[in-house]
């Protein structure tokens, strides 16, 4: 049974919980803090609520070529593979458009499949950011 989740704004407590849970802000990564707190601050980040709980959240770029860029996509490891990843795309193309752009790594084969359910398509690589590991952009005609 999927859990009945709602997407809303993002609130000090809610923040509270994503820094909790993001792997890399929660092993004390400064630089994920204050992009998160950043995104927060200036409405740019929206929280997956699920039978009460913080499952996830989005954060929008500041800027990317104009286009909105989405920058973080994080579920609680213990509630992923129950849609809360797709419900948090879905309402990131509902608030943008008409073209939504983002990138992920090529390991990362659990980003890409969610991108491909949800009709995003591949647009280009970047290499040189993480060692082996290229950068994969995906973009979605709204
Ligand atoms: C990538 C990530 C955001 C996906 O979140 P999620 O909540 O697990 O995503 P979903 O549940 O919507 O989809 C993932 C799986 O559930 C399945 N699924 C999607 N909607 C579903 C639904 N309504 N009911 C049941 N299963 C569903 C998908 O088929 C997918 O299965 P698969 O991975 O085995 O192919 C999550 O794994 C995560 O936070 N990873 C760490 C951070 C990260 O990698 N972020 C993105 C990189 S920038």
């Amino acid at each position: 049974m999927l859990p009945a989740t709602s997407l809303v704004p993002v609130t000090c407590a809610l923040l509270a919980d994503c820094l909790a849970f993001d792997h890399l802000a929660a092993g004390g990564s400064v630089e994920r803090r204050r992009e998160m707190s950043e995104a927060a601050e200036h409405g740019r980040m929206r929280v997956a609520v699920a039978n009460g709980d913080t499952a996830g959240y989005s954060v929008v770029a500041p800027w990317f070529f104009d286009a909105p860029f989405l920058a973080l996509l994080d579920v609680k490891s213990a509630m992923r593979g129950q849609g809360i990843g797709s419900r948090l795309l879905e309402d990131f193309e509902q608030a943008h458009g008409p073209r939504v752009l983002t990138s992920t790594n090529l390991s990362n084969a659990r980003m890409q499949r969610l991108l491909r359910h949800r009709q995003w398509a591949p647009c280009g690589m970047l290499t040189g950011l993480d060692e082996g590991d290229p950068e994969i952009f995906f973009t979605k005609q709204l």
